[in-house]
């Protein structure tokens, strides 16, 4: 069953090229628009939503911090994303105009449920994002955009959060299509990009041999810190929770603009340091400013591991291992970059002994509080 597999994680990390093609499927028509009539809210109401509050546990959270960055830029729509288990809590401002969308893998895990039951008893309309048919948070939800990513079962989730990128994006592209945007242009190519981002995935998968290497060779460390900016920091966010779950190592994810806020104090020799580098192309100067940002966490002793984009030369000099992604637009990134950080923490874990399939402490689907 593990498909010849050592572990259930490999075996899904490998299933991401289709992963991603089976939930693109049958969702954008010949002519490059998006067809989400499964998303049974009227366009109408659509249109008249003022605001997207996401709400989201873990992984599915850091899916959403990405998708925030493509719902406000697409669409001008002001999109919060928060985690469920404190967004039940507080006060939160919705009506009849707040779209929430809660993104769950299961569809079963408690904080999210009760966030998505307190936003509709508010009037809010509640989508769902989820890859488990018939599971309690779709059957509660307004409506539900599924992900094909098939079952998960390690418990470190990879397929399924590159799937609920693909659905956030696709969410995206759709509010902007129904609502009419000055991008029409711009999600029409992207949707074009999308139809390519399986095989770019699998370009990605065809390269990992030296990052399982690297990951092997720190086994004995004691941290990895990861950087990332724009949609490079929820990126970043996601490769520190894998390393926790999985290598039981102290892993924390920071914006790169923060550093001097902080974090750069932790930095002395040879501490590894995980950069995602957003594309050079499009944002340069987010691109200018972490390039700046590696240089000075190596002055300081950090060997840099550098997630780039084919071509990008800029960060060569100071690049200690270099990890190369395909070109993708800006927004699309994070289904590429998030790709080398999971088999980095899988090899990671496998070198210091840990089960991988079933971390300590941890359940797949984390129905209480
Ligand atoms: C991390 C992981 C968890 C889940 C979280 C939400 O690898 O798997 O952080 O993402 O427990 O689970 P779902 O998506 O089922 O609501």
């Amino acid at each position: 069953e593990k498909g010849g597999y050592d572990y259930f994680m490999l075996k899904e990390i490998a299933e991401q090229p289709k992963a991603v093609a089976d939930t693109l499927l049958g969702r954008i028509d010949g002519s490059g628009s998006l067809t989400l009539d499964e998303v049974r809210i009227p366009a109408n109401v659509l249109r008249e939503v003022d605001k997207v509050v996401i709400v989201a546990c873990g992984t599915a959270f850091h899916a959403g911090l990405i998708a925030k960055y493509a719902i406000e830029h697409w669409t001008r729509v002001p999109c919060e994303v928060e985690l469920a288990s404190e967004f039940r809590y507080r006060d939160p401002i919705l009506d009849q105009q707040t779209l929430v969308v809660a993104i769950s893998q299961s569809g079963e895990t408690m904080d999210t449920l009760m966030a998505l039951r307190h936003a509709r008893e508010q009037g809010a309309k509640v989508l769902a994002i989820c890859n488990t048919n018939g599971s309690t948070i779709p059957r509660e939800s307004d409506a539900v955009l599924y992900t094909h990513a098939g079952p998960e079962v390690a418990v470190a989730s990879t397929k399924a959060f590159l799937t609920q990128l693909v659905a956030c994006y696709l969410v995206a592209l759709y509010l902007g299509q129904v609502r009419g945007t000055k991008y029409a242009d711009e999600i029409r190519a992207v949707v074009r990009d999308l139809a390519s981002i399986s095989g770019a995935v699998e370009r990605v998968l065809d390269t990992m041999e030296p990052v399982r290497e690297l990951a092997r060779s720190l086994a004995e460390k004691n941290t990895v810190l990861f950087l990332g900016r724009h949609v490079g920091y929820p990126v970043a966010l996601e490769g520190a929770l894998k390393l926790k779950e999985l290598a039981y190592m102290h892993a924390e994810g920071f914006a790169a603009g923060e550093l001097k806020h902080g974090p750069i104090a932790l930095i002395e020799d040879d501490v590894p340091v995980v950069v995602v580098v957003p594309s050079p192309r499009g944002r340069s100067v987010l691109h200018d400013k972490i390039v700046s940002n590696i240089q000075e966490i190596r002055a300081r002793g950090a060997r840099t591991i550098v997630v780039a984009e084919e071509g990008d030369d800029a960060v060569v000099p100071y690049a200690d291992h270099l990890i190369r992604v395909p070109v993708t637009p800006t927004l699309l990134q994070p289904l590429v970059a998030t790709v080398p950080l999971q088999v980095f923490a899988c090899e990671l874990a496998t070198a210091r002994g840990n089960e991988v399939d079933q971390p300590r402490n941890l359940a797949k689907s984390v129905t209480v509080e």
